[in-house]
């Protein structure tokens, strides 16, 4: 529980946009919080509260500093995020998922509708550049039920932009608003949209946009702090949500994202940018404790150590059930393997267990490759250490496949 101390005509508060400075005994930062409730006797210095501050989007409380989990393509599915939610995950959004597929009942696009009670709060994420195909889709999606729905428009992937979804949309805002529109009148839940700072460098109207969308009816936007043209290179601008929070004059939740990859991270996007909660994509792929970790680094300032070696591998081969249970076997086995990296990261033999796996075809199979991992009868090129290495190259994130 977090308790903020708010100062009055100390530099602290800042009237003409309601934005107050606070601290939690860390250095300030900005958010927006209710008005002071006490004065202090002299009448003018301090107006002092106490005061929890939690993140809500529309009444849905995520608590404070929530953690949310990204909308990931083949990642962000029941499986993944049911291990993410209980590692701390406080909000959880599904991969994409085509209007154009969810109208014209297309199995995989129907499949992806899917969730466990267990997870809520969710957002089921759409996305779709055909205003009536969107509006129809909102409809399908409204009938599942879940807590939100969420509207991609920063898919940079060239097939999806060219139609106008996803990023392409930064190119035509007043589709953008058309569309975000036709979603919000069709939905019977909050609509909550992920964006980019803009198409590239010289047309960023993140500001303009942001306000745009609040003014729509959108309950809390999540931004991505890369345009289009960067795809996933060079760093997240993490800058900008300074300026939208200032500029755009927000009162919805800011959710920022791009590169908050550790708790470290995280907890650094908290304190220097003002947003309301931070969202997480490859920092969680085959690393689902970064949301246990990064509440503890935020409540304690100190890091947890890594998961045990028999967690780790506990939790692998829960996730290898879950997905072939969700996927059937081969599919479940082969969409596994792009989370190998993430679990092994950092362990002796990780490539030689990895390129073990990657042999196998049959759940069994990979299963017996995990179980000489347990008994630490791994026959790589090394003896097998069930234990962190030092010094190891920061690896290189993944992008999606497709872009
Ligand atoms: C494998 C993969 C699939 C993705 N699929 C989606 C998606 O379906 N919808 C979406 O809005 N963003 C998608 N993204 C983008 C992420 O949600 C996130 O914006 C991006 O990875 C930056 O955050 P990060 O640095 O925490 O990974 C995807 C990213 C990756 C790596």
């Amino acid at each position: 529980m977090h308790f903020w101390l708010a100062v009055e005509n100390d530099g602290l508060v800042n009237p003409s946009n309601g934005l107050w400075k606070y601290s939690c005994g860390l250095p300030f930062q900005t958010r927006k919080v209710p008005k002071p409730i006490r004065h202090s006797p002299k009448g003018c210095l301090i107006h002092s509260f106490l005061h929890r501050f939690e993140m809500k989007i529309s009444s849905i409380d995520l608590g404070s500093r929530p953690i949310v989990l990204a909308p990931m393509e083949d990642v962000s599915d029941p499986p993944f995020r049911i291990l993410c939610k209980r590692f701390g995950a406080d909000l959880l959004y599904t991969e994409f998922i085509s209007s154009g597929g969810l109208i014209y009942d297309a199995e995989d696009s129907i499949q992806k509708l899917e969730f466990d009670e267990s997870e809520r709060p969710i957002g089921i994420q759409i996305f779709g550049g055909d205003v009536e195909q969107v509006r129809q889709a909102t409809h399908l999606v409204d009938a599942v039920q879940p807590d939100l729905i969420d509207i991609n428009f920063g898919c940079p992937v060239k097939k999806v932009v060219c139609r106008d979804g996803g990023a392409g949309i930064l190119r035509n805002l007043p589709k953008m608003a058309e569309i975000t529109k036709a979603v919000i009148d069709a939905a019977s839940r909050p609509v909550t949209v992920k964006t980019r700072l803009g198409w590239n460098d010289e047309s960023i109207q993140i500001v303009e946009v942001a306000r745009m969308l609040e003014d729509l009816g959108v309950q809390a936007l999540a931004v991505h702090a890369r345009t289009r043209s960067q795809m996933y290179k060079g760093d997240a601008r993490w800058q900008w949500f300074k300026r939208i929070r200032d500029e755009a004059n927000l009162t919805i939740p800011l959710i920022g994202n791009g590169d908050a990859t550790s708790p470290q991270r995280i907890e650094e996007m908290f304190e220097t940018t003002g947003v309301d909660a931070v969202m997480v994509g490859r920092g969680a792929i085959g690393n689902p404790w970064i949301f246990r970790e990064a509440k503890h680094y935020l409540e304690t300032g100190e890091l947890l150590p890594p998961p045990e070696w028999s967690e780790r591998l506990d939790v692998v081969r829960e996730h290898l059930l879950l997905k072939c249970k969700w996927l059937g076997e081969r599919k479940g086995v082969l969409e596994m393997r792009r989370m190998y990296g993430g679990y092994f990261r950092g362990f002796r033999n990780a490539s030689a267990i990895r390129s073990a796996i990657m042999q196998e075809f049959q759940f069994d199979g990979v299963m017996e490759v995990l179980e000489k991992c347990e008994r630490e009868e791994y026959s790589g090129d090394e003896p097998f250490v069930g234990k962190r290495v030092t010094g190891v190259k920061r690896a290189v994130l993944p992008v999606p496949v497709s872009s």
